[in-house]
């Protein structure tokens, strides 16, 4: 998703929003833009492609010179992704320059209003639209924040961006409606962007700015008004604690292959002050004033989504609470089912996810609880949500999830063992057991993580050159049969089906041929048999297996992959990150940009 960063300090600016952009590469983009005042003029520099493309261009004199100024990074809403899209976005006297995300769902309306007024348009962005706007009022008189004022009235649908005006050298404004725009205060320097990395080598001390809030700044001063009535507003600075490193690569080749490896400490990260040792009784303080659900409702998106069906299992087996799990893009358009004592649960690594979000708002606007499971701390899903459990996952960069599921699981788990206990389904030794096992899993896994690896390196040679391939699993597998698929098919662009294996007859099975494989998840769990039964089916028609199991099953496959065994469900964390790897080592074999495949971006804040 676009990236917006923009500074008003003592630095030269260019190399500061430069680096800032290169921080938000992770939401991924398809053009990239800055601009900044210098000697009473406008300079605007874009390009499509990646930022290495947009430096090339930057060789004058004069880019150092100037000490604040806006950046971009855009992936593609309205337009072409082309350089004339590309933000930031002039008026037509080239005044004002502004940068945006988010989609004006009105723009083709105020288009013929504004070009009622004689203005003309260079780009098919709706974007110029906000920026000619706010130049149409500022004709009228009156000051850059009242034009904006007036300006963001009109607009209907999201929004958060950076302006600049040549007659104001220096000052910034930004403003957001339903897309996210953090504050950075810094000393002798000041800083807005999408997202906390952009500036965290400058900066800790922060302010999530809310939706409707305008900010004015320059190196040494800031205000937040209220966008509408133009009110000041008084805003607490929060220090944030993560160290720029944790936003970094840290010697690994990929954010990806980092953040798998970093699957462990998300575990222990996750179980911090979550266990009393002595009883081993679960602690979830935010949600001890929540009844326990009757039913409970889960919806999220993509990987969220599998870590929601991966809880059904769960939480149906161990908390007996009925589950719904749904895509959020689905639930928001249906009816909705009202039932008594229903708990809605919102899953979500980023906590702006549009979908999620208009269904959270859609839950809360009916008067149901929502919880959200959410890892970025003051995101819009852990703000609207009526109780947040955070998963302690850090800031994931590389665009596939991987430790943010994990660190979902691990919550999820915790949860139905909360809600079984006080349901008094499970005695203490039954809680021990499994808590027990969840303390052990970081330390095994950590060993395990290397030879992982290697096994899937081998293994995703030999298949790498396939053009399909089926992930199976059963019971609480299933879902991660669907993540593994997932996770191939975005980074390595081989097309993946997950399925429930018992499906497979049900006409799947007619595609298995030689050049297409099948990679099972066949732990030794009571569903194993039948498992066996299903790959018996696929070799009959000659279909190559690759199994994901553990010693003893006696599985004879074309590859089999040992991996250790643990207490019940927590055998996901094994093969969680097996599936990962197998994805990972794929995508780098075939020459795949792991990190920022094509056409994804990491926070999907618009529909
Ligand atoms: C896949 C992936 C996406 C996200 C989905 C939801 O690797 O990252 O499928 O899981 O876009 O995102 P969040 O969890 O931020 O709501």
């Amino acid at each position: 998703m676009c990236g917006i960063i923009a500074y008003a300090g003592h630095r030269p600016a260019v190399p500061v929003l430069i680096q800032g952009l290169k921080s938000l590469e992770y939401r991924g983009y398809d053009s990239a833009g800055l601009a900044f005042v210098h000697r009473e003029s406008l300079h605007l520099f874009r390009a499509s492609g990646k930022l290495e493309a947009l430096e090339t261009k930057l060789d004058s004199d004069h880019v150092l010179h100037a000490t604040s100024g806006i950046g971009h990074t855009r992936w593609a809403t309205h337009g072409l992704p082309n350089e004339t899209n590309a933000h930031p976005h002039l008026d037509i006297n080239a005044h004002l320059a502004i940068v945006h995300n988010g989609i004006i769902e009105n723009f083709q309306d105020l288009k013929t209003m504004l070009a009622g007024f004689g203005c003309s348009f260079r780009s098919e962005t709706d974007t110029e639209v906000l920026v000619c706007l706010i130049s149409q009022r500022l004709k009228e008189g009156g000051s850059i924040p009242e034009a904006i004022s007036w300006a963001l009235n009109l607009i209907e649908g999201s929004y958060a961006f950076a302006l600049i005006s040549k007659n104001h050298p220096g000052t910034i404004w930004a403003a957001r409606q339903a897309s996210p725009l953090i504050f950075g205060q810094g000393t002798g320097e000041n800083f807005v962007a999408s997202d906390i990395p952009a500036f965290l080598p400058f900066t800790r001390d922060v302010i999530f700015l809310e939706d409707n809030e305008l900010v004015e700044m320059n190196s040494d001063q800031w205000t937040v008004y209220d966008a509408r009535t133009l009110e000041p507003i008084t805003k607490d600075i929060q220090a944030i604690s993560w160290d720029v490193q944790a936003a970094r690569k840290g010697g690994y080749k990929h954010y990806m292959l980092k953040e798998i490896f970093e699957q462990p400490q998300v575990i222990r990260d996750c179980m911090t002050g979550r266990i009393e040792r002595k009883t081993w009784n679960i602690q979830l303080p935010e949600i001890e004033s929540l009844p326990i659900p009757k039913r409970l409702h889960i919806i999220a998106c993509g990987t969220s989504f599998h870590a929601g069906l991966w809880g059904k299992y769960l939480m149906e087996n161990l908390a007996r609470i009925p589950v719904d799990v749904e895509i959020a893009s689905e639930f928001r358009y249906k009816p909705l089912v009202t039932e008594e004592d229903k708990v809605y649960l919102t899953i979500s690594q980023s906590g702006e996810t549009a979908d999620t979000l208009a269904a959270l708002a859609l839950v809360k606007k009916h008067g149901f609880p929502v919880l959200g499971l959410c890892n970025v701390v003051g995101s819009s899903i852990a703000r609207e949500s009526d109780h947040v459990i955070f998963t302690q996952a850090g800031p994931e960069i590389s665009v596939a999830s991987t430790k943010a599921m994990c660190s979902q699981l691990v919550l999820i788990f915790l949860l139905s063992l909360y809600w079984a206990r006080r349901k008094k389904l499970l005695d203490s030794q039954a809680v021990e057991n499994a808590v027990g096992s969840l303390t052990a899993l970081p330390d095994k896994l950590e060993l395990e993580l290397p030879v992982m690896r290697e096994r899937a390196a081998v293994i995703s040679r030999t298949y790498s050159a396939s053009r399909s391939f089926f992930f199976l699993g059963r019971g609480i597998y299933y879902p991660l049969a669907l993540e593994g698929a997932l996770k191939l098919k975005e980074i390595s662009y081989i097309h993946a089906e997950g399925y429930a294996a018992g499906e497979l007859k049900h006409g799947p099975i007619a595609l298995i041929d030689p050049d297409f494989p099948t990679l099972a998840i066949a732990p030794d769990d009571s569903l194993l048999g039948k498992i066996k039964s299903n790959l018996k089916e696929i070799q009959a028609r000659k279909g190559k297996i690759i199994a994901l199991t553990q010693d003893g099953t006696g599985l004879n496959v074309d590859d089999e992959w040992t991996i250790p065994k643990t207490w019940g469900a927590l055998n996901s964390f094994f093969i969680l990150p097996a599936l990962q790897l197998f994805a990972y080592e794929t995508a780098v074999y075939l020459g795949k940009d792991v990190d920022q495949p094509r056409n994804l971006a990491k926070s999907v804040t618009v529909e």
